[in-house]
């Protein structure tokens, strides 16, 4: 008897996604199972391309059909298609699938570096990515993307992002002049960011990413009119957590109605140069026991580092700069944690549609 192709799938029911806690059959990731013989192929279509447990699925995928009787040859097709956040009417951003504001109750903490190593973390990863700066109070995208000295062109009345690293980017501060000081009042940043996102020829992207400036002022609550975010991220260091600076950022974002996808923390450890060994360099709480607080995910730590802000300096985030480095594997398994959520949050909200009776926005 030939093997079908309810064979096949019956056997991958067994393969759970562990952040999506559903099987793969389920979760409607199996496409094109053709059985040609002794042979199964098949595609497995994850919902980001950053998913930290890709390799597992396959290798369980492959097993649970192997392990069927008359199939000795499994070829799989991994692949990927980012879900969608929960579009608006009439949005400003309809080919941006996921839209993540990066935010801090203070400056200085890293909200910039973990923007831009996070861009192009998933960049690398094979995701469409988008990166807007929208500190309008110290632009640093164009700097630490070594890009500072490019200024985007228009197009038929639309600006063209500027691409590096597999990025497409956008900043207040190529609109600005070097050292012009600029006294931002509220509705000057509403209007500029809405030039930011709508004026911008962004294209198709997976994942927006939003460095915006420290605390929880204009420029976060426009962006939030303005777009239906997919979430925000808090990136904290050891002293913002003892002082409760970060956990009052977070307590405000809520009430702004931003679903908070998660807290990064930033130097709290120190990796000794010739031993590799971190240690924490502050005593006191830590961004996991905020994020625990919060009860909101916790997405990892980037220890303090002098390579991170040199690479920044010179214009090479340090993903790229050092791809070996300890800094390196904290920023990708962050972008994978992220990822994960933004998926686990999109299957979710389209469950809740679906017992709704709605339409999603677009396919
Ligand atoms: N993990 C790190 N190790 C060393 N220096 C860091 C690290 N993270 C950030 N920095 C440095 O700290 C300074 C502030 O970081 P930045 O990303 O600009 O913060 P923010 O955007 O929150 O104001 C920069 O000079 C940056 O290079
Ligand atoms: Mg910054």
């Amino acid at each position: 008897m030939p093997v079908t192709q309810e064979q096949v799938l019956d056997a991958l029911r067994s393969v759970n996604d562990p952040d999506l806690n559903r099987d793969i059959v389920t979760l409607g990731f199996v496409k094109d199972v053709v059985i040609d013989g002794d042979r199964a192929s098949f595609k497995v279509e994850l919902t980001t391309p950053a998913c930290p447990v890709k390799e597992l699925l396959e290798e369980q995928a492959r097993a649970a059909v192997l392990a069927i009787d008359g199939i000795s040859e499994v070829e799989i097709e991994m692949t990927a298609r980012v879900r969608d956040r929960q579009a608006a009417k009439e949005d400003l951003l309809p080919g941006v699938r996921q839209i993540v504001a990066i935010a801090s109750g203070k400056g200085g903490v890293g909200k910039s570096t973990v923007s831009v190593n996070l861009a192009v973390a998933l960049a690398r990863l094979g995701a469409k990515v988008g990166l807007l700066d929208a500190d309008v109070y110290g632009p640093s995208v164009p700097m630490m993307m070594g890009v500072k000295d490019e200024r985007p062109l228009a197009q038929s009345q639309k600006i063209v992002p500027i691409e590096r690293y597999g990025v497409r980017m956008m900043s207040i501060g190529f609109l600005l002049e070097e050292g012009q000081a600029v006294l931002w009042r509220g509705p000057m940043v509403h209007s500029t960011l809405k030039q930011l996102l709508g004026d911008v020829l962004w294209g198709e992207l997976d994942y927006l990413l939003v460095d915006l400036p420290p605390g929880t002022g204009d420029a976060p609550m426009s962006l939030g009119q303005l777009v239906p975010l997919s979430g925000v991220v808090i990136v904290t260091t050891p002293h913002n957590v003892a002082a409760n600076i970060a956990g009052k950022a977070a307590a405000l974002f809520r009430r702004l109605d931003a679903t908070l996808l998660g807290v990064v923390e930033n130097m709290a450890t120190f990796v000794c140069p010739t031993c590799g060994t971190a240690t924490r360099v502050f005593a006191g709480s830590s961004g996991e026991e905020l994020a625990n607080e919060l009860d909101v995910p916790y997405l990892g730590s980037i220890p303090l580092d002098p390579t991170v802000s040199e690479a920044a300096e010179r214009g090479e985030p340090s993903v790229l700069a050092y791809p070996d480095g300890v800094q390196a594997r904290a920023f990708n398994e962050i972008a994978g944690k992220l990822a994960a959520q933004l998926s686990i949050r999109s299957e979710g909200a389209s469950e809740a549609e679906d017992r709704a009776g709605l339409q999603p926005v677009k396919g």
